[in-house]
């Protein structure tokens, strides 16, 4: 690929750090053109340099957030690692049920991108409505990219995406085809409601919620935008609330409330509620 010139590519970081928390590293170039170059194609501009240069003028906005969503990884797939589905029919919602009379839940999925954790989510428990009766789930999925919530939002999916840990019985049981297509029926699709949002910006416009799953985005930050999310989603979760990070991810070596759960990995419950009472086991089967 054609090189970028040291303060092009600065310029660059510097954009994509303020606006999205996203650190663009030098081992990363390849991502730059391959992810860029379509919007400067878009735009009728050659290369990225001419790219980098629209983007320093004033009123850029528009192209700024193009560039933006477009540096943004928005892999996502059905039951994506599946014990963090497991951990929450089988430790979270069974710990949690007990001290909320009104057997609602607020889960929020902070990197939702296309839609698939959610309703993974939406899935689990459909399945499970019979050991759970009258459990309602209200759960936000929130991306800061516009595209993949639009996507998330019309639930529908390539062959390619449902063959992708989705089980068939699933498939056959909540979707239905649509062209090539397969969609998720209105009924599940309901049950999440979507929203734009930037993880850098207060979370106090979206409520408490008993249950945050952030999975797979804090890779893409430094300690300190990582330690920083983590301690503010800490505010927004009551002390028997559970955090979920990804397979990659975790809270150990950051200053944050949490500490790992101590059989179910991938589930962090706040400092001072582990310190106070044994958190609940995974259950077996
Ligand atoms: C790799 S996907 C993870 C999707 C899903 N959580 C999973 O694990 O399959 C990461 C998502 O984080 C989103 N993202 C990146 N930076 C963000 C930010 N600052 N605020 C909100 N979402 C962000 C991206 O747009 C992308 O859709």
């Amino acid at each position: 690929m054609s090189a970028i010139p040291s303060d092009d590519f600065a310029f660059l970081s510097n954009l994509l750090k303020r606006r999205s928390g996203l650190v663009l590293t030098p081992d990363k170039l390849y991502l730059v053109e391959s992810r860029l170059m379509p919007i400067a194609r878009k735009e009728g501009l050659a290369d990225i340099a001419a790219l980098i240069s629209k983007l320093r003028q004033p009123g850029s906005e528009t192209l700024q957030r193009a560039v933006t969503d477009a540096m943004t990884t928005n892999e996502s797939l059905f039951f994506r690692d599946k014990t963090p589905f497991e951990h929450f029919e089988k430790v979270i919602v069974p710990s949690l049920l007990p001290s909320r009379p009104q057997k609602r839940l607020r889960v929020w999925c902070a990197a939702a991108s296309t839609g698939q954790e959610p309703y993974s989510l939406v899935l689990t428990m459909a399945e499970k409505a019979a050991q759970f009766p009258g459990l309602s789930l209200d759960i936000l999925g929130t991306d800061i990219c516009a595209e993949v919530i639009a996507r998330a939002q019309a639930g529908i999916y390539s062959q390619f995406e449902v063959q992708r840990g989705l089980p068939i019985q699933m498939l056959v049981k909540y979707f239905t085809k649509e062209g090539d297509n397969w969609r998720l029926k209105e009924n599940i699709r309901q049950q999440v409601k979507y929203k734009l949002f930037n993880l850098l910006e207060s979370l106090s416009a979206l409520g408490q919620f008993d249950v945050v799953f952030c999975r797979n985005v804090l890779i893409y930050f430094d300690r300190d935008t990582k330690a920083d999310i983590i301690t503010r989603i800490a505010k927004i979760l009551p002390e028997d609330g559970y955090l979920i990070l990804g397979a990659a991810e975790t809270v150990v070596g950051l200053t944050v409330p949490f500490q790992p759960h101590p059989t179910a990995k991938g589930l962090y419950v706040k400092a001072a509620a582990a310190a106070l009472t044994p958190p609940a086991k995974v259950a077996a089967g």
